[in-house]
């Protein structure tokens, strides 16, 4: 099975999780794409439910498959949020944001009764830090927050666009700070440390959100909780 396969997969379970009715936030990357366009099948044979959009890419899909959207004002509490993940450590701790929309899916994500995250196995980890941990910051600030990070040994590299020299930007028209950590042995710390960085909007881990995930391998689909 390819990992697109495995994402597929586990796109697709995703699914029967949700129910008429319910307010749904939608996730941003390669397994969140799957998830959306499997959620749309479900909407075009009827199911129907709202959503809210971590990007303004899945914005755009969910637009054009046929899933309406709502907005935080009226619908403050979601049901569920579905979002892919980078690595997925123990407890269900996570790196996310390697499509920068970190931001928009920490919210997301906290903005629901449940959080699951779909993922093929290659993202299960004993340790966080391999993938660069992304920190978005304010453009003024940035080369503020680069040297902090750098004093806390978290080695950031400024995100820039591809084959560019220009700084990528995120849907808030924030830089983002890649962080080769090579491994983040306590999590808890090294996400408060950041977040007292003045000019830090918000950092990629995600620790003690994520409800369930399920992740997709060879055996087909299986469940993980965070204990
Ligand atoms: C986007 C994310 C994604 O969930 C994460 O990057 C995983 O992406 P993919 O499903 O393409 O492997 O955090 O900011």
């Amino acid at each position: 099975m390819t990992q697109d396969q495995s994402k597929l997969l586990a796109a697709k379970r995703a699914t029967d999780l949700i129910s008429d009715g319910m307010r749904v936030g939608l996730g941003t990357g390669t397994t969140s794409t799957f998830f959306i366009e499997e959620l749309a099948k479900r909407v075009r044979s009827g199911l129907r439910l709202k959503a809210i959009a971590t990007s303004t890419e899945s914005e755009r899909l969910a637009t054009e498959q046929g899933i309406e959207l709502t907005s935080f004002a009226d619908s403050p509490v979601l049901d569920l949020t579905v979002d892919g993940a980078d690595e997925i450590g123990p407890g269900l701790s996570l790196i996310k944001g390697g499509h920068g929309a970190l931001l928009r899916e920490k919210i997301i994500a906290s903005a629901a009764k449940a959080f699951v995250v779909i993922a093929d196995e290659s993202k299960i980890v004993s340790t966080l830090g391999k993938f660069p941990l992304p920190v978005e910051v304010i453009q003024l600030a940035e080369p503020l927050v680069y040297r902090k990070l750098l004093d806390l040994g978290l080695n950031p590299m400024l995100r820039l666009v591809a084959n560019g020299a220009v700084p990528w930007q995120t849907d808030e028209g924030n830089f983002i700070l890649d962080c080769h950590c090579g491994s983040i042995q306590d999590p808890e710390k090294t996400a408060a440390e950041i977040r007292s960085i003045i000019g830090v909007v918000e950092h990629g881990l995600f620790l003690r959100m994520a409800s369930m995930a399920l992740i997709a391998g060879q055996d087909g689909v299986r469940e993980v909780h965070p204990s």
